[in-house]
């Protein structure tokens, strides 16, 4: 093997590797830049996912468990136990016409966001906010009714201001704040 093949053989099998240094640093740069809406769609991933996890659980069982808290006061419960452990953002279920007033609009941020989303679903809505003197990135994502017992729940539930709820229809928000300085 003359020197020129040997060197192209072993570039070769440190590409493959991923060891070549050029690209060990292109991977570096890429694995420690996260931006705040990237971070917030990852965050609101994890979120939906598990409610959507209890949803069906608890459809499946069919109330079975009535002594389980809703989804909401689970949501509720892990966001401030995160918060005590000091994370740097924070979550939160929000609507316009909730059944839990706690869980109405706060800020003008989440009034226009839940407006935006009920419209065009399919779009997060993102802004960027001042509160208590902090920057925060804002994120809002519907929160569909993706399964019967949603709307099922929702209807017949007494403190509910709306009982006409359909399948699919946008019922809230998930609010994700990710501060802009630290
Ligand atoms: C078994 C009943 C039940 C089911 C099923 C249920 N919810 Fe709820 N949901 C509630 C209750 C009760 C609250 C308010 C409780 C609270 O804040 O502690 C709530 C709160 C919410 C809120 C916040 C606004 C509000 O109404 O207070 C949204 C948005 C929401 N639910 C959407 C959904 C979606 C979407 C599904 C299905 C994936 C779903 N819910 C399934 C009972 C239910």
């Amino acid at each position: 093997m003359n020197r020129t093949t040997f060197t192209l053989l072993a570039a070769t099998a440190a590409l493959a590797l991923g060891l070549w240094p050029l690209r060990a640093e292109e991977k570096a740069h890429k694995l420690t830049t996260v931006s705040t809406r990237k971070m917030a769609d990852s965050l609101h991933a994890i979120i939906a996912a598990d409610q959507q996890a209890y949803a069906e659980f608890v459809a499946k069982t069919k109330g079975s468990f009535a002594a389980l808290p809703s989804h909401a006061q689970l949501l509720r419960q892990a966001a401030q136990s995160i918060q005590k452990k000091g994370a740097e953002f924070s979550y939160t279920l929000r609507s316009l016409t909730p059944i839990n007033a706690n869980n109405g609009p706060q800020t003008e941020g989440e009034q226009l966001g839940l407006a935006a989303v009920a419209k065009q679903p399919g779009e997060a809505y993102y802004t960027e906010e001042e509160l208590g003197g902090r920057s925060y990135f804002t994120a809002v994502y519907a929160e569909h009714a993706t399964i019967s017992s949603c709307v099922e729940c929702h209807n017949q539930h007494p403190g509910s201001p709306r009982r006409d709820w359909k399948p699919g229809d946008v019922m809230g928000a998930v609010v994700v704040r990710v501060p802009l300085e630290f």
